[in-house]
């Protein structure tokens, strides 16, 4: 059911399906402009970028973008409460169910694409049926539709205009008590644009869409009108085609709609064809002569509305019975000129030229931060909730730091250095090394704890998988340690673990360990292993991470760039060590290389 009252008191939650970058701008424009203080569009249901680039007032703001509505984090999820879906006729009855089983607080949405074949209208209809009144409340306007407006509150759809001045220029930010119903996406924001011109303040405007089936119907949305104590009057405007309009006529003579209606019915012109003409909405095709705007014109007028006969008349209806109320003044800020910069940053930037990190002076958090703590802040994109996670970070700093001379990324650097290269190539030689065997192993060890224990996948299979697929398990094996010469390391980091609770991705990675000990005696569970294990485990049980941001963060590599930043300082001694021994360049001696 359209509740406007509940629309009118909330801030909401809503969620694009599809996309489309007109309309979502004007939504934020709207919101923005109604002196709102963040946008009430929370995310984008879509393929491609993981964010998308608005502007906020004169500002630019990130939406994320998910590529399925349960892939949503659970904490944006749950608030979720309204849909405009803007993708085409074939997606809207696949995306439209779907978003009404995943989103436990929906109360409704919008469906804007047009050509949706009838019976996928019909199929949206039955399953909002199936859910109405026993798991949810919801209403979905159109399809075709292009939303609807309430003023200086919800802006759900085109409706109202896509560029900002066309925002203002309706006066969308100031309430009054009129409302627009109508057909057409059109001809609602044209109306919307005459009550403005005659300072004739909106209580709501909707648009039910042009399809002979719209799944919230005239009748429904005369109703909620007849029921909104911010509404006077009724503005309408229908089409030839279908016969809603004897069933207003109907609901008018019982009294179940006492508000006055003014009201034109388009398509006369239809009249002078020989044959009926099928108009561009669907619904707009006069089969019979009680479907004609002719008729339909005669049932509302003698029902008690004001109809005009031509839309000149109808548009002066409007003008001589509706008094002026919306003396809306409001100055808004002028957003023309805006332009999209070429970059995003949201970890660091300037103040008044001072650096910040996360919007803070950076002068001021090396005062208040620890070194790790900053380094977690910058490696996240937020600061640590939990003490336990700054702790934790500096423990695997200092661990990586440096595995002596005889790893492979250290020998690297260390020939770079002897052949005299500088610095920065020393390094990078090193760090060139880092890879699926050394160092860089902590992601997809990450990876491998959180989808076996996601999945609660049997451990013992889960070990077969990767060996019959011929793969290495990441985070297993080591050249040098071994359950009979254990990584004091390895030993440490798992010892942290002990002040942490479930320990679901230690415990699986543990039961790993234990199936391939069994095989060969190096096959421990190795320091990049349990880095991983225990980090999965402490951002899940300290700070909140669902198991669909700790797969952002294996995806973004965020797990190896804690190997990569510490031993970084390892290669960067080992630079320096081999310049202050400087025993020249190194050559292996031929003795040291099998001839096969
Ligand atoms: N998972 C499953 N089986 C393994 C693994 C593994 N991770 N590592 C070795 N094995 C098996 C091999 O399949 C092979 O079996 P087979 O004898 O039946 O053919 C046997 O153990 C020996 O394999 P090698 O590659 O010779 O073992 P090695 O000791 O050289 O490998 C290494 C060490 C490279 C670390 C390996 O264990 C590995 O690739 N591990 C996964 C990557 C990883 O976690 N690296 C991080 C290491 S710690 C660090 O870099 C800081
Ligand atoms: C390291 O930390 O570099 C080592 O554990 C890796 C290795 O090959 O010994």
């Amino acid at each position: 059911m359209l509740d406007l009252g509940y629309l009118r008191k909330t801030e909401h939650n809503i969620i694009m399906i599809g996309l489309h970058p007109q309309i979502l701008q004007s939504m934020l424009d709207f919101d923005f402009l109604s002196g709102k203080t963040a946008p009430q569009t929370k995310a984008i249901i879509g393929s491609g970028r993981k964010w998308e680039k608005f502007f906020w007032g004169k500002k630019e703001c990130l939406i994320p973008v998910y590529a399925k509505v349960d892939l949503m984090p659970a904490k944006i999820k749950e608030k979720i409460d309204l849909f405009i879906n803007v993708s085409s006729g074939r997606r809207a009855l696949a995306s439209t169910p779907e978003t009404i089983a995943a989103l436990p607080n929906l109360r409704g949405g919008v469906i804007f694409a047009e050509n949706l074949p009838e019976k996928h209208a019909i199929e949206i209809w039955k399953t909002l049926q199936q859910v109405q009144g026993k798991e949810k409340n919801l209403f979905i306007i159109g399809p075709a539709s292009v939303g609807i407006l309430i003023p200086g509150k919800l802006k759900l759809g085109a409706i109202g205009g896509i560029e900002h001045n066309q925002l203002t220029a309706a006066r969308l930010f100031t309430p009054g008590n009129t409302a627009v119903l109508c057909s057409s996406g059109g001809m609602t924001n044209e109306l919307i644009n005459q009550l403005a011109n005659q300072n004739i303040g909106l209580s709501f405007a909707l648009a039910f869409g042009g399809d002979r089936f719209p799944i919230l119907t005239p009748e429904s949305a005369f109703l909620t009108a007849e029921q909104d104590a911010e509404t006077k009057q009724i503005v309408y405007f229908g089409e030839l085609g279908g016969t809603d309009e004897y069933r207003l006529a109907e609901l008018i003579k019982e009294k179940k709609i006492t508000k006055p209606i003014i009201a034109y019915i388009a398509g006369s012109v239809a009249s002078v064809f020989a044959e009926p003409p099928q108009f561009g909405h669907a619904k707009a095709l006069a089969q019979k002569g009680e479907e004609t705007a002719a008729a339909k014109k005669i049932a509302l007028r003698d029902a008690g509305a004001l109809v005009g006969e031509s839309y000149e008349e109808f548009i002066n209806l409007i003008k001589n019975n509706i008094m002026n109320d919306n003396n809306q003044t409001r100055k808004h800020e002028d957003l023309s000129n805006r332009k999209h910069t070429l970059f995003t940053c949201a970890i660091s930037g300037e103040k008044n030229g001072a650096p910040t990190i996360l919007n803070e002076e950076l002068t001021k958090l090396a005062e208040q931060m620890s070194y790790p703590e900053m380094i977690i802040s910058i490696l996240l994109g937020h600061k640590p909730k939990s003490k336990e996670l700054v702790d934790f970070t500096e423990l695997v700093l200092k661990l990586l730091t440096d595995h002596g001379p005889c790893v492979s990324g250290a020998v690297n650097t260390m020939i770079a250095a002897r052949a005299g290269k500088d610095l920065v190539s020393s390094l990078c030689s090193g760090l060139l090394t880092i890879g699926d065997r050394f160092g860089g192993a902590i992601n997809e060890a990450a990876n491998n704890w959180l989808r076996g224990a996601g999945e609660q996948t049997d451990p013992a299979v889960f070990v077969e998988n990767r060996a019959s697929a011929q793969k290495h398990i990441a985070g297993i094996g080591h050249k040098k340690y071994s359950s009979h010469q254990p990584d004091p390391r390895v030993k440490m980091i798992l010892n942290f673990s002990q002040s942490l609770g479930q320990k679901t991705f230690t415990g699986f990675a543990l039961k790993i360990e234990k199936i391939t000990l069994a095989k060969k005696a190096n096959l421990i569970l190795n320091v990049d292993g349990a880095v991983a294990a225990v980090m999965l485990d402490l951002l899940k049980e300290k700070e909140g991470y669902d198991n669909s941001a700790l797969s952002e963060l294996v995806a973004s590599e965020f797990f190896n760039a804690l190997f990569v930043l510490s031993r970084s300082v390892g290669f960067v001694g080992h630079y320096l060590d081999q310049r202050r021994l400087d025993e020249g360049l190194f050559r292996l001696p031929e003795e040291e290389v099998a001839s096969v």
